[in-house]
């Protein structure tokens, strides 16, 4: 398997450099690391290259660290390579589990782990993160500010079925659909419509609705109600940072940028974390658990459930990072599940 390696920013490089031993470990894999990241950009004036998208096509995944620099304000890099390449290889699934693994973790009084076990299907391509709209005289007192959310029948029957294929071949019939239809009559209203359709086709799906907002309360009070979730692309980088938190910290959770069957994307859900960049202090678990995904979606389930389990028992045996209660640096906690692996 060819996989083109983005460690990119802050702790990106850190905690990619112990899910790449990880897939190493677990063999058959090679790596192609490719430069781009805010000092490539600093240096080059290149965010991603014009063939770096076709670059990507040709690998079987791409494995990203974190992108985002206090250098580069505007975050072009980041948007050009992150949500360049989620738009551009038209990755339309953003697939983030949420599952504590170990009830240590779970920050909810009263609750463990077994009462958090969800997973969440973010729409990817579209929403608000499309670019569409500009500013009208900007830096004035007359600023105008347009930043469109853009839905399309195409794009939210697709993400909406994914999920629910999801739920009746995973037998996780616990459906939730969460949008803002009552605030976004008309964007969401679109959301409403595919909804209906495909809840008619799935009648083994317990299908439910939720204004995000309510989404948001619930998962704080009673995660025991989800399974499956599915919402758009800015509600789902929101609820998703809940999720993370659900399991222990942005440091555990996540996640693959998925078009089925095409050169996909996997990552942590967590961003570069400036502080902590180049300490040996980040959480390795998350890149690592987003490297499983890799080799899950390429069809190496074997491999995947024996990493899960390797930083399964090394959370358990609590050789982690501070984050979560360790006392182990970012490589050594990456050795603990190495070890393990071996
Ligand atoms: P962040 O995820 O970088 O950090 C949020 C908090 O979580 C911080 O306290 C940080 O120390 C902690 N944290 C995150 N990852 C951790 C890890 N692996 N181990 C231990 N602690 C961890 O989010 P932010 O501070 O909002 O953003 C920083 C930069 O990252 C910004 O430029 C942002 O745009 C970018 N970002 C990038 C991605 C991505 O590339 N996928 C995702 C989110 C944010
Ligand atoms: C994520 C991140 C990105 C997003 C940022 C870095 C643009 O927060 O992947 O969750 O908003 O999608
Ligand atoms: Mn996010």
């Amino acid at each position: 398997m060819r996989i083109a390696v983005i460690a990119g920013d802050g702790i990106g490089p850190e905690v990619t450099a112990e899910a790449v031993r990880v897939l190493a470990a677990a063999g058959g894999c090679e790596f192609h690391h490719l430069p781009w990241g805010a000092a490539h950009y600093l240096q080059t004036g290149v965010t991603i290259p014009p063939d770096g998208y076709e670059t990507l096509r040709g690998f079987d995944a791409v494995l990203l660290g974190a992108l985002g620099d206090p250098r580069v304000p505007d975050n072009r890099h980041a948007r050009d390579i992150l949500l360049g390449t989620r738009s551009a290889l038209d990755l339309y699934v953003n697939y983030r589990p949420v599952r504590p693994l170990d009830d240590r973790l779970c920050p909810l009084k009263g609750r463990t782990a077994t009462d958090v076990d969800f997973v969440v299907f973010r729409e990817n391509t579209e929403g608000v993160y499309v670019g569409v709209g500009g500013r009208f005289k900007p830096g004035t007192p007359d600023e105008i500010a347009v930043q469109e959310e853009i839905n399309t029948y195409k794009g939210v029957s697709r993400i909406v079925r994914h999920a629910f294929a999801f739920a009746r071949a995973t037998g996780r019939r616990r459906l939730c659909m969460a949008d803002k239809s009552n605030a976004m009559p008309d964007g969401h209203a679109l959301w409403q419509r595919v909804f209906a359709e495909v809840k008619a086709e799935y009648a083994d799906v317990e299908a439910t609705h939720l204004y995000v907002d309510a989404l948001a309360m619930w998962l704080v009070q009673d995660p025991t109600r989800f399974e499956v979730i599915v919402t758009n692309n800015l509600f789902g980088d929101i609820i998703t940072d809940i999720g993370a938190a659900l399991q222990g910290g942005l440091g555990m959770a996540a996640s693959a940028n998925l078009h089925p069957g095409r050169t996909s994307l996997f990552e942590p859900v967590h961003g570069s974390a400036p502080p902590l960049a180049g300490k040996n202090e980040a959480n390795p678990v998350g890149a690592i658990l987003s490297a499983a995904l890799l080799l899950e979606t390429l069809g190496r389930t074997g491999d995947a459930r024996r990493i899960e389990r390797a930083v399964e028992d090394a959370v358990r045996a609590g050789e982690v990072t501070r984050d979560v209660g360790g006392t182990l640096g970012t490589r050594e906690a990456g050795e603990a599940v190495l070890r393990r692996l071996r």
